[in-house]
């Protein structure tokens, strides 16, 4: 086994070990010791006057292997143990070590280049460590060795935000020696025959770079604390670099291990790794496999260019995919291509986009008024009004037009995408693509499943995802889908909250505090009041009679307070949409509050937050019982992406079985006692709180409704 993980060859007097662990030779068991196999057998060779490390395949090391992190907290495993071991045998190494790196160094990929005597890469190369993404800090001396290397405020940088640095700035700041061009490893011969004779500079002993550095640490404090709220990994990733300055090498390393371990035992990082496998594990559908045939997607049109389409347009623009915009009038087809035109401006004025590609976009965007050139596109994305009637109109209209084979997708965040296939005569080929609001910039994607949507359709669309910057979570066909079905409920006990007497402020600062980007009603100002308030008044006629029904909203609108867009909604806003208490607003709820006679009191903030996620988590578990989502998981995503959830609490569902379902049942049940019939238990929650298990357990039916 030893011998198929790393190689060791001879290249005249320079000894090569080729580590060979595909995908990405992460740092998995058996890694660590062939390396130091190979270095313990070098040792015993006088011929080998350096050595080269390089990585077989597309990559270096591109990190320790994350299932191991999992393994450790559950007592299955030390593998970690290995790693720091072999790192000194390495940089203890009686010849000059070269790491020779392509692809990424990322993590423990970093740490063991970090370990030789030197670094070479070739240009297109990243290095980093990126393990505060994951809620952990660097576990095997990154945080001592790359001050010593990169200086203390890089190293800070690198470890508190995890962001990849390219291999030009890493040869700037001392972490590479030398940028190759051409063949890789002959550079790195090349090299390790230039340095074989002269004496070989141990890492942890360069310690020119750690001066008095307590400006750099209190700044970089605070921005973990405003950038990364809430968050223990960055700071505790500053505070292991701090010890670098304070410490020798050893009891630096000590210090990084107690956090290091801090850090692997928080709920934090076992959320943030949930999330890590959860972001790959959505691409999996139980019957449409990994080899469903796709259909190719070259060119698209969009129908309705509002504040969707126009996004949408957009987000295919900017992977280089033709779009045909088609709107039913010039006004509106004016106004949405200006929309588009200042959001590239805005782009190239942030620094995002160059001119040039802002202005290459914009050319494959193409404006009509008429369905000309539709029957050429692979797909078309239908976003005009949200209105039944208008839908099945436009997609007879597509029937008609598209060639066969072309997707025909729809926008509709709540229409019923069976009711609009039957509009055509190809329903295999309908299909949801439902953005979120700015299309162009958030990155989920609901992927809506009718009951007669093609396997290859759905193929397709969760590949196209990717391909457009996003993340495709497939789910089934119900009121709302899964993400806005689910925030109904929620934002309906925001507003019960309000009702019973606790402040808006109070209500929103909970949930932000709780580490949601923003709260309940701050949202709906935010997407706009008018929106849930047309659908409430076309759905009336199906809520249940003497239900308690929320009501501070729906009066809001009736006053024109729609929310950001009219300057006034639960908040007030200047003009630049900064929001600010309204007392009008307070002392409206009180009157209000007082005529249906609902008595006020005090309410903690732990209530607001139990009431608002508890009912979040409720609505998730009948749609996860009734198998409009795949897993518990996908909830999970499609909140952290689509909703503000915070990755480190790792989604709602993960939230619930981190707190324990029993706990949340009972909560719900004494919920339920309190304030009736809208907290009836979901039967799953039920069930799985009686046998002791958690929502991550349960898998759908296959081939259940999503
Ligand atoms: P919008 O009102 O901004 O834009 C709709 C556009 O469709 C208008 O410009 C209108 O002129 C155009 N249109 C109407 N009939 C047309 C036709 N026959 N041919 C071509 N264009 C036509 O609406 P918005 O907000 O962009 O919503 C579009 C769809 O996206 C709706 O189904 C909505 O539910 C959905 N959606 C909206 C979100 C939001 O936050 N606004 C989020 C996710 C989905």
């Amino acid at each position: 086994m030893l011998a198929e993980l790393t190689l060791l060859t001879g290249q005249n007097d320079v000894a090569v070990i080729t580590i060979n662990n595909p995908p990405v030779n992460a740092l998995s068991p058996g890694v660590p010791e062939g390396i130091a196999a190979a270095f313990a057998k070098i040792e015993k060779e006088d011929s080998v006057k350096a050595v080269v490390v390089i990585g077989g395949g597309r990559t270096f090391v591109a990190g320790a292997d994350i299932n191991e992190f999992g393994k450790i907290t559950s007592g299955k495993g030390m593998c970690l143990d290995e790693i720091k071991p072999m790192l000194l045998r390495v940089e203890n190494c009686s010849r000059p070590v070269v790491m020779a790196i392509h692809g990424t160094a990322f993590g423990g990929g970093l740490e063991l280049a970090m370990a030789g005597h030197y670094r070479v890469a070739v240009a297109s190369a990243l290095v980093g460590q990126p393990e505060v993404k994951l809620g952990l800090i660097p576990g095997a001396a990154g945080t001592q060795r790359l001050p010593r290397l990169a200086g203390v405020a890089k190293a800070v940088e690198m470890c508190a935000e995890g962001n990849a640095v390219k291999a030009e700035e890493a040869l700037k700041s001392g972490i590479l020696d030398r940028l190759i061009e051409g063949d890789l490893l002959a550079g790195a011969i090349a090299f390790a025959n230039e340095v074989a004779d002269k004496p070989a500079p141990k890492t942890r002993e360069r310690n020119g770079k750690l001066g008095e550095n307590a400006d750099i640490f209190a700044a970089a404090r605070e921005t973990a604390r405003r950038k990364q709220r809430n968050l223990i990994a960055p700071l505790a990733a500053i505070d292991a670099v701090e010890a670098a300055t304070k410490f020798s090498f050893e009891q630096g390393c000590e210090e990084e291990q107690k956090l290091f371990t801090k850090c692997l035992f928080s709920d934090q990082s076992k959320a943030l790794i949930h999330v890590f496998f959860g972001d790959r594990e959505v691409g999996k559908i139980p019957d449409v496999p990994k080899e469903t045939p796709v259909i190719p997607v070259n060119s698209v049109g969009v129908v309705g260019a509002g504040t969707m389409g126009g996004g949408i347009a957009m987000v295919f623009a900017n992977v280089g995919i033709p779009v045909l915009l088609k709107e039913s009038d010039q006004a509106a087809l004016d106004r949405g291509l200006g929309n588009i035109q200042k959001n590239y401006g805005n782009s190239v004025k942030r620094g995002r986009f160059t001119q040039q590609f802002a202005d290459e976009r914009l050319r494959l965007i193409q404006p009509t008024l008429r369905y000309d050139g539709f029957a050429k596109v692979d797909m078309v994305v239908e976003a005009v009004f949200e209105g039944m009637a208008l839908k099945k109109e436009v997609f007879a209209e597509l029937d008609g037009v598209c060639k066969p084979g072309a997707i025909l997708a729809s926008n509709t965040s709540t229409l019923n995408i069976d009711e609009i296939a039957s509009a055509t005569s190809r329903p295999q080929a309908v299909i949801g693509t439902h953005f979120f609001s700015p299309a162009n910039v958030m990155r989920l994607l609901e992927i809506v499943r009718g009951k007669a949507t093609g396997k290859e359709v759905i193929a397709t669309c969760m590949q196209l995802s990717r391909k457009l910057g996003k993340i495709g979570v497939l789910v089934g066909n119900c009121m709302g889908f899964v993400g806005n079905r689910m925030f109904g409920p929620y934002r309906r006990e925001a507003q019960f909250l309000v009702e019973e007497g606790a402040s808006i402020e109070a209500v929103d600062n909970a949930l932000y505090e709780f580490g949601m980007a923003m709260g309940p009603l701050a949202t709906g100002d935010l997407a706009g009041l008018d929106v849930g308030w047309r659908i409430r008044k076309e759905y009336r006629h199906l809520q249940k009679p003497g239900l308690r029904q929320p009501f501070t909203e729906d009066r809001l609108c009736e006053l024109g307070r729609f929310g950001q867009k009219t300057g006034a909604g639960w908040y007030k806003y200047d003009e630049n949409r900064k929001a600010s208490p309204d007392p009008e607003v307070a002392a409206l709820i009180r009157k209000w509050t007082s005529e249906a006679g609902i008595p006020q009191r005090q309410i903690s903030s732990e209530e607001i937050v139990d009431r608002c996620l508890y009912a979040l988590v409720n609505e998730g578990a009948r749609i996860l019982e009734e198998g409009y989502a795949l897993r518990a998981v996908d909830i999970d995503i499609i909140y952290l992406n689509g909703y503000g959830f915070p990755a480190y609490r790792g989604g709602p569902m993960w939230y619930a079985d981190t707190v324990g379902l029993k706990k949340v049942y009972e909560r719900i049940r004494e919920f339920q006692q309190r304030h009736g019939e809208w907290w009836e238990p979901a039967p799953l929650l039920k069930g799985l709180a009686e046998q002791g298990k958690t929502f991550a357990e349960f898998h759908a039916r296959q081939g259940a409704a999503a």
